[in-house]
C-alpha cells in the first residue's frame, strides 16, 4: 500500500509494490585525486576505479538492495559493457526483462573526486539516448502494476514525458529527479507525484537562489510534491506553506558520488512500503549520508 499525492490530488492509498526505474546506465570511470587540475595542468592523482553507474542505474540498484521488487528499463549498447552491465543487475536483485539493446558504445561516465569527497562528472550518453519511449511504454504494460515509476534526465525528455504521461494515465505514483539540472516544461510537472532536484537542479529550475522562501515560492507555482535534497545538511519536504527539514547524521564523507541516487532509491523503496513521506525522507537522508562515506558508486551502497 502506497501513499501518493499526484497533482491536486490528496494523498490516496495504493495496494501496489512494483517499482520501475526508466532512466540511464553508465560504467563510471573515477579518479581520486588531491585537487582537480587547472587548466593546461597535468596532475598526479591518488587512485582509480572502475564501477557500475548512471543516475537511473544506481537508483535503481539502491532499491534492489533495499529488498524492492524493481524493474529497470534502460538502454545499453553492443560493447564489452553490455553484459557486465546486466549481470550487475541481476546481482543487486534489480529485473532485467526489458533492458533495451543497440548498436554502439553504451553510457560512460569519467568522473573526478577530490580531497574533500566532492566530485565532477562527465557523462557521455551513448545508447542512453537511444532509448525507444514506446517500447519502453509496452514495458511498463507488461509489468503490470507497477506503484512507483522514476525517471531523471540522463535520457531524452521526450522519453520520460511519454513515459510519465502513461504513469499519470494509469495512476502510478510518480518521482523525478531533474538530474543533470536542466530545464522543465510546465506540463511535464502535471505527471510528476514527487520532483526532487538538489539544491543546484533546484536553482536552474526554477530561477531562483535555494532558500527557503524561494522553496515556498516555486511550490506555490508547482503541480507536485517538492522535496529539496541539501547534501550534508540533509533534506527539506516543502509544503504549501511550511517547511520540514531532516537533518543528516555527520559523517566523514569520502567520495559523494551517487549519494542523491542513493537518497531517490530509498526513497521510492520506502514509499512503495506505504511508509509516509516523513519516514521515507529520514530513511533516505539515513542511507544517502552512509554512501558518501565509502569510495565509489553503487559499490558505497548497502
Ligand atoms: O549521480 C551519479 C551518477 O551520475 C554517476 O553514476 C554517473 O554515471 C552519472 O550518471
Amino acid at each position: 500500500m502506497i501513499l501518493a499525492k499526484n497533482s491536486h490530488e490528496r494523498y490516496t492509498f495504493n495496494m501496489k509494490s512494483k517499482i520501475c526505474v526508466i532512466g540511464s546506465s553508465n560504467i563510471d570511470q573515477i579518479a581520486y585525486t588531491q585537487n582537480i587540475p587547472a587548466d593546461g595542468e597535468t596532475l598526479f592523482g591518488d587512485s582509480f576505479q572502475m564501477g557500475f553507474g548512471g543516475k537511473g542505474a544506481n537508483q535503481a540498484v539502491m532499491a534492489g538492495l533495499l529488498g524492492a521488487d524493481v524493474y529497470m528499463i534502460t538502454c545499453l549498447g553492443d560493447d564489452v559493457y553490455k553484459e557486465m552491465t546486466v549481470t550487475n543487475y541481476q546481482t543487486n536483485n534489480v529485473n532485467t526483462d526489458h533492458i533495451q539493446m543497440v548498436q554502439g558504445s553504451s553510457g560512460v561516465a569519467p568522473i573526478w573526486v577530490d580531497s574533500t569527497g566532492q566530485n565532477r562528472i562527465i557523462v557521455i550518453p551513448g545508447a542512453n539516448n537511444k532509448i525507444d519511449a514506446q517500447k519502453a511504454i509496452s514495458s511498463m504494460e507488461d509489468i503490470g502494476d507497477i506503484s512507483v515509476l522514476v525517471g531523471q534526465c540522463e535520457i531524452p525528455m521526450e522519453v520520460n514525458n511519454e513515459v510519465f504521461q502513461f504513469a499519470k494515465n494509469n495512476s502510478i505514483t510518480t518521482i523525478f529527479n531533474p538530474a543533470p539540472a536542466r530545464s522543465l516544461e510546465k506540463e511535464f510537472l502535471d505527471h510528476v507525484s514527487w520532483l526532487i532536484p538538489n539544491e543546484n537542479e533546484f536553482q536552474v529550475i526554477s530561477g531562483m537562489e535555494p532558500n527557503n522562501e524561494n522553496f515556498l515560492k516555486f511550490k506555490k507555482n508547482i503541480p507536485c510534491n517538492l522535496i529539496v535534497t541539501l547534501g550534508e545538511k540533509g533534506a527539506v519536504l516543502v509544503e504549501e506553506s511550511e517547511i520540514h527539514y531532516f537533518e543528516a547524521p555527520t559523517v566523514e564523507a569520502v567520495d559523494t558520488t551517487g549519494a542523491g541516487d542513493s537518497f531517490i532509491g530509498t526513497f521510492a523503496y520506502e514509499l512503495s512500503l506505504s511508509n509516509t513521506p516523513q519516514e521515507s525522507i529520514k530513511m533516505a537522508v539515513s542511507k544517502a549520508s552512509q554512501s558518501v562515506t565509502k569510495k565509489g558508486t553503487q559499490s558505497s551502497y548497502s
